[in-house]
């Protein structure tokens, strides 16, 4: 692997860092505080082209490599974790499987539209019985002519109620188990289709988790994503890139805390020295700087293997377990750094701190990963 950023990285982490400097930063502490999802920030992410980075250019994205992609994520992720699930939903889980399975057709529908941020994507897996063991979804889809007819629900769906495509998974042959599943894009506007709860989160408070249901939604046959039962393959070829879209956002909350923290204690002074100068404190941020280095190398090493187009599967799952348990370590550091003043909302720290928590726990808990990893050490 080539640790050197090629001159294309290197020119869309500058555009990154600037777009997320001008145009996320002074928003965020009004986003988490009223809890209002960014609807202009995508309109403008679209038109700088970060809804679409690895769209191929004739689908109207910009084609750049999953690289870029993973270090938009990463470098939006400092500033705001909750721009960065958005932006990861949307483009890992939300318009790659229409990428990499769609048709002819459905891309020249969706991915125009995906990649310039008029449209927003979401992906619906999750299910009240059915969260890590993803197989046991009941949503069920029934051929009926030109339609399927889906009834069912789904939880804590990412860009639910601000998606206007939601990529869903339903049985449509009980008998057949994971190959029994099949995939869909459902529009927003789909008759029977619905938008649930809103939940009241933890963290990531600017972004919208919802329920949604399915009462006889009725979706067009020509929106099935690949072949009837091909859906459970489309969602975990899918969540494997996806992963790595998580880790990405972990290491952005995990270095902004690092960061945060090591300029905190070089200016507070206790016991009349910078408290950085105390070793209690300089260990710990030895600490938090060597697993954000390690974070890294995981990261970008599992997103490198996907440029390539080689497996990475198990790498994607190493970096989004590490990197995610790095953000968590790491924020609670910082909160401890920053000592009273950490605990308060005046100061970023506990709000990366309650951010970090859900980046062990979505897009397969930090117990799958390790399920996932201990699958390849056996194989
Ligand atoms: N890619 C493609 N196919 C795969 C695969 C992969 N990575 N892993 C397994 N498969 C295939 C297998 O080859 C097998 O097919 P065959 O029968 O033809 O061999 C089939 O899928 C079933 O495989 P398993 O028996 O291994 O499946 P399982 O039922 O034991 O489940 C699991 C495996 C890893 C636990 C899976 O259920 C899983 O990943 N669970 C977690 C779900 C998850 O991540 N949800 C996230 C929701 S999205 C989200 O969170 C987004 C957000 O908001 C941020």
């Amino acid at each position: 692997m080539n640790l050197h950023m090629t001159e294309e990285q290197l020119m869309m982490r500058k555009m990154v860092q600037d777009f997320a400097r001008k145009e996320i930063a002074p928003f965020v502490a009004t986003m988490e505080e009223t809890e209002q999802f960014p609807r202009h920030l995508i309109k403008k992410m679209g038109e700088a082209g970060l809804m679409g980075i690895p769209v191929p250019e004739e689908w109207g994205g910009v084609g750049a490599d999953f690289t870029s992609y993973i270090l938009a994520i990463h470098e939006i992720s400092k500033v705001s974790a909750t721009v960065g699930v958005i932006l990861s939903v949307h483009t890992s889980v939300g318009t790659n499987p229409i990428l990499y399975f769609g048709t002819d057709e459905q891309k020249r529908t969706y991915l125009p539209k995906l990649a310039s941020g008029q449209f927003l994507g979401a992906f619906a897996l999750t299910e009240p019985g059915a969260g890590s063991d993803a197989s046991r979804i009941r949503t069920s889809a029934v051929r009926q002519g030109d339609e399927y007819v889906l009834n069912g629900s789904k939880v804590f769906i990412t860009n639910g109620g601000e998606a206007d495509i939601y990529i869903t998974f339903a049985v449509t042959d009980p008998s057949a188990g994971t190959k029994g599943i099949s995939a869909f894009i459902v529009e927003k506007e789909t008759p029977g289709f619905s938008i649930g709860k809103k939940e009241k989160k933890m963290g990531l408070s600017g972004s919208s988790t919802t329920e949604l249901i399915f009462d006889q939604a009725r979706v067009p046959a020509a929106n099935r994503l690949g072949e009837e039962g091909e859906g459970f393959k489309i969602a975990l070829a899918n969540l494997d890139r996806g992963r790595i879209g998580i880790a990405a956002q972990a290491l952005g909350i995990a270095e902004a805390a690092f960061e945060l923290a090591n300029s905190y204690a070089k200016e507070r002074k206790q016991f009349g020295k910078p408290i950085a100068s105390h070793q209690a404190i300089g260990f710990k941020l030895a600490d938090m700087a060597t697993e954000v280095e390690a974070a890294r190398l995981l990261v970008y090493r599992a997103a490198w293997l996907q440029s390539e187009g080689l497996p990475c599967g198990r790498e994607a799952a190493m970096a989004k377990r590490f990197a995610s348990d790095t953000a968590m370590k790491t924020a609670t550091e910082a909160v401890q750094v920053y000592g009273g003043y950490g605990y308060t909302r005046e100061y970023p720290v506990e709000r990366l701190f309650r951010d970090a928590k859900v980046t062990q726990i979505y897009e397969g808990t930090n117990e799958i990963q390790r399920l996932v990893i201990a699958k390849h050490l056996l194989s």
